[in-house]
């Protein structure tokens, strides 16, 4: 696991600080998952699918993964950058399911460490890599991957021009951008907390509208766009049903992540429901 291009000084280095905070709130990780993943897999040595209901820290988990793939397509023997990878879930996913190798990077040092630790845990450490750096400044060399891939990171990047002239700086040309992003609603800044982040401080949404604008003038075209609030709207009311109605839950991530979750789920839920946030993926070419 490498660092690079993370130490920032001034106001983008209190960005990064108030970022990476948030995220490494719980401390190491994998041990835990690794731990709840072998008692719900009655004992037996973790697989990447038994890890899957753990490691997606993204609205619809799993599922989003899998219809987010559906859409983009990876072909098998790419080179795919996963952009803010959390602890690797989606890219052990697309690993596995898509034959692609992936390099994951992340701003939060201990999520790459456990990203490394549960990619080791599942066998897949040569076919998944991480590093620890900033998405605005990637230590990549221009035209060299075929695939970026990013779900739910750019709401905590404050200079999202940077972010998309960087992606667009590092794909080849005909690669692709495939963006599964939480956006700025009509009606104001989300409830905080929220699992991105505790506070206003650390949340940077753009809506839809000015995100477009900004991936076209980086110079990405767009081939498919998609809003999926409704989706997310559905899994929020399902997901409170099935506590309502005292149905047992799957494991997930709020057996790991600390007592301050359950707020931060519910004002996910609340600020989607008010129309604060909205969910998009979609995909994008450089010509
Ligand atoms: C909500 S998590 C999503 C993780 C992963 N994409 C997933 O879906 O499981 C957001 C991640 O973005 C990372 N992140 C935020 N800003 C970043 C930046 N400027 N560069 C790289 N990673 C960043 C955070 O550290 C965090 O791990």
């Amino acid at each position: 696991m490498e660092t690079a291009n993370r130490s920032e000084t001034g106001e983008a280095g209190e960005t990064v600080e108030t970022v990476t905070r948030h995220y490494a709130r719980s401390g190491s990780l994998a041990q835990s998952i690794l731990d709840i993943a072998h008692r719900f897999a009655d004992g037996r040595q973790p697989t990447v699918g038994d890890l899957a209901p753990l490691d997606q820290f993204h609205m619809r988990g799993e599922e989003a993964t899998v219809e987010f793939a559906e859409m983009v397509r990876p072909k098998a023997g790419e080179v795919c950058l996963d952009l803010g990878c959390g602890i690797g879930g989606p890219a052990r996913w697309l690993a596995t399911h898509c034959d692609v190798e992936v390099l994951g990077f992340d701003l939060t040092e201990s999520y790459c460490q456990d990203a490394a630790a549960l990619s080791r845990a599942v066998g897949l450490s040569e076919r998944v890599r991480f590093a620890c750096a900033d998405a605005t400044r990637l230590p990549l060399a221009e035209d060299s991957v075929d695939l970026v891939w990013t779900q739910h990171a750019a709401m905590n990047v404050p200079d999202k021009a940077a972010l998309y002239r960087e992606v667009a700086r590092v794909l080849k040309r005909g690669g692709r951008l495939a963006l599964h992003d939480i956006m700025a609603g009509p009606e104001g800044l989300p409830h905080f907390p929220v699992p991105w982040a505790s506070a206003p401080e650390g949340s940077f949404l753009l809506s839809a509208r000015e995100i477009r604008a900004l991936l076209a003038e980086a110079g990405l075209e767009e081939l498919v766009w998609h809003d999926h609030t409704a989706d997310a709207l559905a899994w929020v009311h399902r997901r409170r049903a099935d506590i309502e109605a005292g149905t047992p839950r799957p494991p997930g991530p709020h057996l790991f992540l600390g007592p301050g979750f359950k707020e931060m789920s519910s004002n996910l839920g609340r600020s989607l429901e008010d129309g604060r946030i909205t969910v998009h993926m979609a995909l994008l070419e450089k010509p």
